[in-house]
């Protein structure tokens, strides 16, 4: 059998959230100690697509992304980290397979159905947004990668890429690409802290891996529960309350608070009570981020020096997936 290789991404426009941490940081986490090869990127040509206005933006996030990847605990020693755009293979490969894909398949794309709509694009949907599925088949591809821990927005995505891996190689008769399987965590996605279904930095309802010990207590305390439990001894509702999805997702202690959401939904329990207990839940998690965040912010030349290593090291790899596919189509003008 085939060995694995893992790989993932996040877009740099602006810092991490506990969103993120639930949805696949902590996934990669756990794969990190299983000695499993690990990509990550940081996809600055994939952040362009959709703010492509705001380079700098970009610019200043991606050192901020690293910091968060190394405050976490991703290991150096263990992953690559690297940036997309220091990586140009991967325009290449984009490049090749826009051939195989439709515009009408990239418009069916549900996710990026549903981010248009948001959006209000329309026609007037920029071609490299559209395309960003391609570009991500590119960087699955490059590093035959076949684990990809992402949230489960990601699944198109991930179902579209091996279409393209499934075309090419069928096509042109190689195995050089290779097909891959989307890793979910656990949990779903984590609503925001108003209750809305996706924390989104626009709406301000996120929980910051670097926000400060107050930051986070304030925003917990001020937190949406459930709008009928408005005296303690009523009973509450747990479903849709995002206290209780942040306790689910983060509390170790899954007995106490199985225990405590029979409470609050008998009632006597109230809201102050269990804010409380995830401020704690939260600090535990946060305050060793935190401070190793703290040491990495001195370490800035370091880190930038890691990772245009890594890139260098990610650009070989990919190089090498580039050039076994422009050998299967021919593009080789060795003969010519
Ligand atoms: N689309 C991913 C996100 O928005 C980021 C990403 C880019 C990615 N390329 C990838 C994730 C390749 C997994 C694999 O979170």
């Amino acid at each position: 059998m085939e060995k694995d290789i893992i790989l993932s991404g996040d877009r740099p426009s602006g810092r991490l959230h506990i969103g993120h941490y639930a949805g696949s940081l902590a996934k990669r986490l756990e794969l990190q100690q299983m000695n499993i090869p690990m990509y990550i990127m940081i996809a600055d040509m994939q952040a362009l697509t959709d703010h492509a206005e705001d380079g700098t933006l970009v610019r200043d996030s991606v050192m901020e992304l690293a910091i968060d990847y190394l405050a976490i605990g991703l290991d150096p020693e263990k992953c690559t980290i690297f940036i997309q755009s220091a990586v140009p293979q991967l325009c290449e490969l984009t490049m090749l397979y826009m051939n195989f894909v439709t515009l009408a398949r990239l418009k069916r794309n549900p996710t990026v159905k549903n981010e248009m709509q948001q959006r209000n694009f329309g026609d007037t949907v920029p071609s490299g947004f559209l395309n960003y599925p391609v570009s991500q088949t590119a960087d699955i591809t490059a590093f035959k990668a076949t684990l990809i821990p992402v949230g489960e927005d990601q699944l198109p995505m991930i179902e579209q890429c091996n279409e393209i891996v499934r075309h090419v190689n069928h096509l042109y008769k190689t195995d050089c690409l290779k097909e891959c399987k989307a890793m979910l965590s656990q949990v779903s996605r984590l609503p925001g802290t108003d209750g809305n279904l996706k924390m989104s930095k626009s709406v301000g309802n996120c929980i910051y891996l670097s926000d400060d010990e107050k930051t986070v207590k304030t925003k917990i305390m001020g937190m949406f529960t459930d709008p009928g439990h408005l005296r303690v001894e009523d009973p509450g509702k747990v479903e849709g309350n995002p206290v209780f999805a942040y306790l689910r997702a983060f509390d170790p202690d899954k007995e106490a608070l199985a225990e405590m959401e029979a409470h609050y939904q008998r009632g006597g329990l109230g809201d102050v009570k269990v804010k409380k207990h995830l401020n704690e839940v939260m600090q535990t998690l946060l305050e060793p981020i935190r401070e190793r965040r703290a040491e990495l912010e001195e370490k800035r030349p370091q880190i930038r020096e890691l990772l245009l290593s890594h890139s260098e090291k990610a650009a070989a790899a990919a190089a090498e997936t580039l050039a076994e596919l422009k050998e299967a189509m021919g593009l080789n003008y060795r003969n010519i």
